[in-house]
Parts: C-alpha cells; sequence; structure tokens
C-alpha cells in the first residue's frame, strides 16, 4: 500500500452537474488536489426545468477562492451540441481532458402506469444521452492521449429496481452498458471507466430518505468518486454501491448454470427440472467482457 497522497495536478476533470450536490464535493476535493476543473451545471429545478448559469459560476469561485483552478459552464448534457460545448469548455481553458464525471442528473418519478412520454425523454436525454454527449468527445480526445477516467452515476433503482423510478432506473442501467463498453474499448488506451451508484442527502433526495437523511452527507460519497478518478487507480468495468461511510462493490456475475450436453436439444420441462442448477450462483464468475462468457460456454461444450 503506498502512502502517497493521491494529486490531480495537471490534470483536466470535466464534472456534470457540479453547481451543488455530490458533483459539488468532488469538484472541490478534485480541485484542492491540483486538478483543473470544468465546473459544468445548467442550474435548473430537480425536475430540469428552468436554468441559471450562477449555480456552476458559485463553486468555480470557491475554488478560486481556495486557490484552485476552475472554469464555470453552463451548457445542457442533453444535447450533442451541448455536450461538445462542454469538451470544447475544457480544451479552451486547458487544451487537454482526463477525467470526465457523468453526474448531471434530474428526477421525474411517477409509476409505470401514468408514465408520460415528456417525461421519459427528458429522463433519458440528460442521464443516458447526456453520458454519451459529453463522454463521446472526451473519448477520442483521451484515446489520442493515452489516458484517461470516467466515472458514471449509476442508481440502486436501476441496478435493484424501485418503484416509481422506470425511465430513470432504465437510464441509470444504460449507464452501467456504457461504462462496460468504454472500459474494454479504452482498455489498451489507458482508459478506465467504473461506475457509481451513491446514497447521499442532497436537495434531488431530501425529500426521499427520511430520517436515514441525516447520516448520508455527500462528503462520504466524494473519497471513492475521487479515487476512482485518479491515476493511482487502475480498476475499470467495476461499479460500487456508496453512501453513509460504507463503499461495497457491485457486480453482475454470470453462474455456472445447467449445460444439457454438445448437440442435446433439451425440452421445456427440462429446463424446468433443472431451473435449481440454471439459477445456482455458487462458484460465478464476474466477467469482465463477453469473452469470460463466451469461455464458459465453450467449456460446456467440450
Ligand atoms: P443534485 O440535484 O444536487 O445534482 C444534480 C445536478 O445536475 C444539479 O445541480 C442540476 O442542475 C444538474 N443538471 C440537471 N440537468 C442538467 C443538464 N441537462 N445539464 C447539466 N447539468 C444538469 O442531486 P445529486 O443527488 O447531487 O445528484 C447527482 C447524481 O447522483 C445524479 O445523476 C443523480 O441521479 C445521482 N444519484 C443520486 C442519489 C442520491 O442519493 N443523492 C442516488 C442515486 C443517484
Amino acid at each position: 500500500m503506498s502512502s502517497a497522497e493521491i494529486r490531480f495536478d495537471d490534470r483536466v476533470a470535466i464534472i456534470t452537474g457540479a453547481g451543488g450536490g455530490l458533483g459539488k464535493t468532488y469538484a472541490l476535493e478534485m480541485a484542492r488536489r491540483g486538478a483543473r476543473v470544468l465546473v459544468n451545471d445548467l442550474g435548473g429545478a430537480v425536475d430540469g426545468s428552468g436554468g441559471a448559469a450562477t449555480a456552476a459560476a458559485a463553486v468555480v469561485a470557491e475554488i478560486v477562492a481556495a486557490g484552485g483552478q476552475a472554469v464555470a459552464n453552463a451548457d445542457s448534457v442533453s444535447t450533442p451540441a451541448g455536450g461538445a460545448a462542454i469538451v470544447d469548455a475544457a480544451m479552451t481553458a486547458w487544451g487537454r481532458v482526463d477525467i470526465v464525471i457523468n453526474n448531471a442528473g434530474i428526477l421525474r418519478d411517477k409509476s409505470f402506469a401514468k408514465l408520460e412520454p415528456d417525461d421519459l425523454v427528458a429522463v433519458l436525454d440528460v442521464h443516458l444521452r447526456g453520458a454519451f454527449h459529453v463522454s463521446l468527445p472526451a473519448f477520442k480526445i483521451m484515446k489520442e492521449r493515452s489516458y484517461g477516467r470516467f466515472l458514471f452515476t449509476s442508481s440502486a433503482a436501476g441496478l435493484f429496481g424501485n418503484f416509481g423510478q422506470a425511465s430513470y432506473g432504465a437510464a441509470k442501467m444504460g449507464l452501467v452498458g456504457l461504462s462496460n463498453v468504454l472500459a474494454v474499448e479504452g482498455a489498451r488506451a489507458g482508459i478506465r471507466s467504473n461506475v457509481i451508484a451513491p446514497i447521499a442527502r442532497t436537495r434531488m433526495t431530501e425529500q426521499l430518505l427520511g430520517p436515514l437523511a441525516e447520516h448520508l452527507d455527500p462528503a462520504q460519497v466524494m473519497p471513492l468518486a475521487v479515487y476512482l478518478c485518479s491515476e493511482a487507480c487502475s480498476l475499470t468495468h467495476e461499479v460500487f454501491s456508496v453512501g453513509g461511510g460504507r463503499y461495497a462493490r457491485v457486480f453482475i456475475g454470470l453462474a455456472k448454470g445447467w449445460a444439457a450436453g454438445k448437440g442435446s436439444r433439451p425440452s421445456v420441462e427440462d429446463v424446468r427440472d433443472h431451473l435449481s442448477e440454471i439459477r445456482a450462483t455458487d462458484g460465478h464468475v464476474v466477467p469482465t467482457g463477453i469473452g469470460d462468457e463466451m469461455a464458459m460456454l465453450m467449456a460446456a461444450l467440450k
């Protein structure tokens, strides 16, 4: 274990939705550790309506007052032009992009039967498409420089499911897929990509967390987020649950399963009769790409 302080000197970090809540804690800490931070925030309401450049500007003022370097940006992540403008702002200021934290988010909770098409579009545009719009131009720059760190913000609502969050949960699980592919595609270029599912008291959740809220400080999420974006961290393709000072890996495992045998033609009843083997989780692997699944399939076909 190294005792060296984790630093971000010369690194340029883009943090979306960093005008408040979780993103602000990341921005302040990374700047304190030497990063140059592009603080993006549309400055709207929790449901995504409205907007004001003051949210990002206030965080930048705080960083600069503490002796750090930061630039404010109020573009929306929700369009390709907005994503490009965010990455351009970092390039114009500092000529490089090393880190992207996709953190911007809105909430439009409704039970599935009451889902409105406009809410679905808004939630997918900010959380899922927004992460594409910012990450794509950044990925190209990182590839050229053979270095990059991506962090995506998922949620238990998608990883595990939650009432009233169909569009949000789908978008948040979609980010796991995006991160996994960036981890695979970016591996040879030194690009690492990970996901956190945070739990913290912010304006987005203060009405939802109940009495637990006082124990769920965003500052307790920040250390893992910042670590995952550091050069010291070589982890990639991973997902973590983080909140209240608890840090835990979440993983997608592939069970050993039941193999009927090469060339077999199992019946529907065969499947029913082998459900316990099909569903058993002992001896599972945690694949790092489709190759691991193919290897298990090949083994079963031997
Ligand atoms: P927050 O509402 O304080 O932060 C979200 C920020 O994103 C806001 O400052 C907002 O202005 C900004 N934003 C919204 N739409 C934007 C857009 N189109 N372009 C740029 N910025 C935009 O809430 P919080 O909790 O800090 O959320 C941060 C992330 O963490 C979100 O992605 C959220 O879904 C996720 N999350 C939070 C949890 C929690 O317990 N607080 C739980 C699970 C996920």
